[in-house]
């Protein structure tokens, strides 16, 4: 119906131009910093005509002039022409100032121009971010290429507040292809999210090509079958897939070019069961662990050796072909939910423990850690696992990812070690989003509303020192439970929008407005359909729903 309005307005002026627009700034999720609304009536006249001139001599904010010209093409059917030099107005113009913050920008929608400044290309990327949000949303729902855009005046002045906004894909439990990958990294892209944690590796199938183990991808890429419903009963269909080095190299390009940095997650020492598969020496009991790529949900009891010097050999090599395809200075090694049952009976793991004086397996597992630490240092790179590497002590430098709620964060921040806030009570955009499950997609369990996700207090019990170790906030999406992208959409959105909000924005707990915030939400939910992303539509859940819109919001 909007569409058909939207045409017959435009049929009916002749020029391709949409009705006067009410100022969207006041929309802009993640929030910005400071928005200041121009006079009512003064507007920026974007055209295809419009030039874009970068006086910045920093080549990263091509990637800024990308997305513009990808709103340009969106809007008017064409790029926008560049400019090295100011000669008139009705320009987009990015100029260098070294005062904003780091990933910081001031954009100033002007009568004259639109001006951006940056003191990094990440700025400007940022800045086009909230132009794309800015840009009425049936600019981007109408078919026809419009003539002129106005944009209502405004100045904003923006930065993140965490250095470390991040979102976790699971490419084990179920494969996305490169370019579900891509769509994932655009969504992050819209929510200035900067990270995308990479988890590769799975007792249900290994997902990268390593050269010198072919096997990992020839074999413990595969899984005879699947689990059907929650461990219910066997599907009987052979299920794989994994990324090559080409396949990689183009996902961390594309993400870099969004300014987001990929982290790989290679599980060390549990969740092994595709590299047992590949190459049984790797286990505590060999080829007599007739080792299986695990159909089932959970985690396999199998674990890596860690007592023999070959698996560290193993690791090392693995992390070492790892390094050269990511350039993050973080390399996630996994380390939750580690079964250490088989180390006990393990002679190879037992001698490591005796010989190095180790209390327990849970040193020994701290052991490795340490190990893998000191190697990946020695390659100028840092180390994250998950809060479970806390527990037989841990290295100053290590950054603990906090998933069992926030006691590992808050436990490392207490320690002086970097910390990143991933609680399952808030974070874990696997579980329920609706209490009312009769048009649910069937999920792993829990339960986290929109609301809850946004209720997140990254800082909550930590002391204003103890916080300056919070590096920042994470949502997961594991995908035992998410067959398709379409899944993988609608879990992740909106939840996804209150991980950036929180990440980008964190409000202050007596600040916040939920109702602010779901409005905020709704709105950039369609530029979601726009954008072809499936969302849930349980805005409300556990916050007073408007009446009238109850309905429509509901189901999948
Ligand atoms: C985890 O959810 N096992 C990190
Ligand atoms: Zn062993």
């Amino acid at each position: 119906m909007k569409h058909f309005i939207l045409f017959i307005f435009i049929v009916a002026t002749g020029i391709f131009t949409l009705p006067a627009q009410v100022n969207n700034s006041s929309n802009l999720l993640p929030k910005p910093r400071s928005t200041t609304p121009g006079h009512e009536g003064c507007y920026f006249e974007l055209t295809p005509d419009t030039k874009i001139i970068d006086l910045t001599d920093d080549v990263s904010t091509k990637n800024a002039v990308a997305e513009i010209n990808r709103i340009a093409v969106a809007v008017f059917g064409k790029k926008l022409k560049n400019d090295t030099s100011v000669k008139g107005p009705g320009n987009i113009i990015i100029r260098k100032n070294n005062s904003c913050p780091a990933e910081g920008y001031l954009l100033d929608i002007a009568p004259e121009n639109i001006v951006i400044q940056c003191s990094s290309g990440a700025g400007a990327f940022y800045a086009a971010q909230s132009l794309k949000q800015i840009v009425p949303v049936q600019a981007f729902e109408t078919s026809i290429d419009l003539e002129t855009l106005k944009l209502p005046t405004v100045k904003i002045e923006d930065a993140p507040h965490f250095a470390y906004r991040g979102f976790m894909l699971d490419c084990s439990r179920h494969f996305w292809d490169v370019e579900t990958v891509k769509e994932v990294i655009d969504i992050l892209a819209v929510h200035k999210m900067n990270r995308l944690h990479w988890h590769l590796t799975e007792d249900q199938g290994w997902r990268i090509e390593i050269k010198k183990y072919p096997l990992l991808t020839k074999k413990g890429s595969l899984r005879e079958e699947t689990t059907t419903g929650h461990n219910e009963g066997f599907d009987g269909i052979p299920y794989g897939g994994y990324y090559t080095q080409k396949d990689i190299k183009e996902v961390v390009k594309y993400a870099a070019e969004r300014f987001i940095t990929v982290i790989p997650e290679i599980e060390i020492p549990g969740h092994s069961l595709g590299a047992l598969c590949a190459y049984p020496w790797l286990g505590c009991r060999g080829e007599e662990g007739n080792y299986k790529t695990w159909p089932m949900w959970g985690v396999s009891p199998q674990i890596a050796c860690a007592g023999k010097e070959s698996t560290f050999e193993f690791w090392e090599n693995v992390l070492e072909e790892v390094i050269e395809l990511f350039p993050s200075e973080y390399i996630h090694i996994g380390g939750d939910e580690a079964p250490r049952d088989e180390w006990k009976v393990c002679p190879h793991c037992q001698k490591r423990i005796k010989e190095n004086g180790l209390k327990n397996e849970a040193e020994l597992q701290s052991y490795v850690n340490s190990r893998i630490e000191n190697f990946l240092k020695s390659k100028g790179r840092r180390m994250i696992g998950w809060d479970e590497i806390l527990e037989g002590g841990v290295s100053q430098d290590a950054t603990i990812m906090s998933w069992r709620g926030a006691s590992g964060g808050i436990t490392a921040a207490r320690k002086g070690n970097y910390a990143i806030m991933t609680p399952n009570s808030h974070c874990y955009l696997d579980y329920y989003q609706t209490s009312d499950r009769t048009d649910e997609p069937d999920a792993i369990g829990g339960y986290v509303p929109l609301h809850k996700t946004y209720e997140l207090n990254p800082y909550d019990k930590l002391t204003p020192e103890e916080q300056k170790y919070i590096l920042g906030v994470q949502g997961n999406l594991w995908c035992e439970y998410i067959p398709t992208p379409m899944q993988l959409q609608y879990m992740a959105l909106p939840r996804l929008g209150a991980i950036a909000e929180i990440g980008w924005s964190n409000p202050a707990p007596e600040d916040k407005d939920i109702n602010d915030f779901v409005d905020r939400a709704k709105n950039l939910s369609r530029y979601y359909s726009v954008f072809g992303w499936n969302f849930a539509k349980h805005f409300y859940e556990g916050v007073t729903p408007k009446e009238d819109e109850k309905k429509v919001y509901r189901g999948w």
